[in-house]
């Protein structure tokens, strides 16, 4: 088995400050890498800014500041924002990087090599906001006048010399693809919007700009920049190290997963795979395009002024019930709102109060009754077997929905658990065993324990923050660090194991605008 695990986030533009939504991509990958290291894989996972194109040279000059010195500054709030959230990421990425730059221009010339790019000229539509061409035919006429592409982005009239990739060629290899391996994307309604977009037919693709010059320039002709959709693409490649295949990091080609959201889906499953075929190179196994998030109901706009900064929700609501909440909230995939009220319920109904009171309920009677030491395990009840091994197999069955990247069904498998651990202490009642029969109370609190250890081991990608102090107090390890894996289950503690005193975990949230 192949123990490499390659995931990445998309790449940001640099245009405008991270939000929720860049968050959002960001936990998610993370939540995947983490769970994949903790199965013992070895995993490189990227993310990182966009930075070239007409879109951020326009926001640099509307700043009046030059480009560099633009991006600079907004690819360090996108690094502190991948770090404020906690994110483990291997390598962020910045498409302004020489190595970087290098790769583009080798892949170009390898297409160039293979007879894939010609050059021609470019008559239609462009969106910058999409950093995308559009058809006439997929243009909506509005009162303004104006022509407006189907994403709502204003588009406009571009005639310039342009290179251009033989996208049309591809069309029925990449029908063959998404046949062939049907996973390559999800969701299954996304794949099947794909599938029939490519359908009806790819025209070559227009891929180099002469308009404007922040971007790679074209090898062999430089009053060309490539099209930054080809240069953003191909991070993937130079994070591993191409164009060195000898390169240590290349191994972990092809990437396993692409974490993208919906707006990105086709730029992932039609256009990178198209390059790769058409270089030669060997194709990603798995496109994932997440939805989008709204906020109290609307659009999250910087009009609106409704965007929200994760930084300030982390410091507002803690930085893991944020994460929880993100991937606890919306089934993954569909779209998803944010209010308060749902972010405050979720932290108080899931975390506060079925994990967290189930876990200082536990660690206080042991503290109490037990001299602050883990019982031995004791014999075992049919009830306390059932709760056992349903905790027991959490990390196949959860694995099992990550693995299509269900988050929330990941959870919701820890929740059964959970709330089963809470009936059971609520039937058991060990702090009235503690005059009627002692040993079964020890029993009892020792199988509490041990179920957990268990949550708390699934629950290290999601919470990692949480999850590690929760460890701590358990005894499964002295001070919270390196990750503790999957593995590390298969020995039981030892009784007698001292727990250190016990602290309160996930704190309720009272809501002081209330
Ligand atoms: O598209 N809800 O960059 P971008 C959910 N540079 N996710 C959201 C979101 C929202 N409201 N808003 C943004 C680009 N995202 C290119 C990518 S990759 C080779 C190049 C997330 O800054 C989501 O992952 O516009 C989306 O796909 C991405 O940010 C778009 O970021
Ligand atoms: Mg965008």
């Amino acid at each position: 088995m192949n123990t490499r695990y390659y995931c990445t986030t998309p790449i940001y533009y640099v245009n405008g400050a991270p939000h929720i939504g860049h968050a959002y991509t960001c936990v998610a990958t993370d939540v995947l890498a983490r769970w994949k290291r903790l199965e013992g894989r070895e995993v490189f996972f990227l993310t990182g800014t966009d930075e070239h194109g007409q879109k951020v040279e326009k926001a640099a000059a509307d700043a009046g500041v030059d480009p560099q010195t633009f991006i600079d500054g907004m690819a360090d709030g996108f690094r502190a924002m991948a770090e404020k959230m906690n994110t483990s990421h291997d390598r962020f990425i910045r498409t302004t990087e020489p190595e970087h730059k290098k790769a583009v221009a080798a892949l170009w010339s390898r297409l160039e090599e293979r007879g894939e790019i010609y050059l021609g000229s470019y008559e239609g539509w462009y969106a910058v906001r999409d950093e995308a061409f559009y058809g006439e035919d997929e243009l909506t006429l509005k009162p303004d006048g104006k022509r407006y592409a189907p994403t709502g982005a204003p588009v406009e009239r571009v005639t310039e010399p342009s290179y251009f990739f033989r996208l049309s060629r591809w069309g029925d290899a990449l029908l063959k693809l998404y046949e062939d391996q049907p996973d390559f994307i999800a969701p299954q309604a996304r794949r099947n919007e794909v599938i029939s977009f490519v359908k009806q037919g790819l025209t070559d693709l227009s891929i180099s700009r002469t308009s404007f010059s922040w971007g790679v320039p074209v090898p062999g002709d430089a009053k060309h920049v490539v099209y930054v959709w080809l240069d953003a693409l191909t991070n993937y490649l130079t994070a591993v190290g191409y164009p060195d295949e000898t390169s240590p990091a290349w191994p972990f080609w092809p990437a396993d997963l692409h974490m993208v959201g919906k707006d990105i889906l086709r730029f992932h499953a039609i256009f990178w795979p198209a390059f790769l075929m058409a270089a030669g190179l060997p194709l990603p196994r798995r496109v994932f395009a997440h939805g989008w998030w709204t906020v109290e109901g609307e659009k999250m706009s910087k009009s609106l002024g409704n965007t929200i900064e994760p930084g300030a929700l982390v410091d507002e609501f803690g930085l893991d019930p944020v994460r929880f909440f993100l991937l606890r909230e919306v089934p993954f995939g569909n779209d998803g709102d944010f209010s308060r009220r749902a972010m405050i319920g979720r932290m108080n109904t899931e975390l506060a109060n079925d994990l967290g009171n189930l876990a200082q309920r536990t660690l206080s009677l042991i503290a109490r009754n037990c001299d602050g030491a883990l019982p031995a395990r004791g014999a075992e009840t049919g009830e306390d077997a059932t709760l056992l091994r349903d905790a027991a197999s959490l990390p196949a069955k959860m694995g099992a929905q990550i693995d299509r990247q269900a988050f929330h069904e990941a959870l919701e498998e820890a929740w059964k658990v959970i709330r089963a651990a809470n009936g059971y202490i609520d039937r058991q009642a060990p702090w009235a065993l503690k005059k009627t029969d002692p040993d079964r109370m020890r029993d009892v609190l020792r199988v509490l324990a041990d179920v957990l250890r268990i949550i708390a081991t699934v629950m290290q990608p999601f919470v990692p923050g949480s999850a590690a102090r929760m460890l701590v107090q358990l005894g499964v390890r002295e001070a919270a660090g390196e990750q503790v894996p999957f593995a590390a289950l298969e020995t039981h503690l030892e009784e007698g194991t001292r727990l250190p005193a016990p602290q309160g975990i996930f704190p309720r949230f009272v809501d002081e605008a209330v």
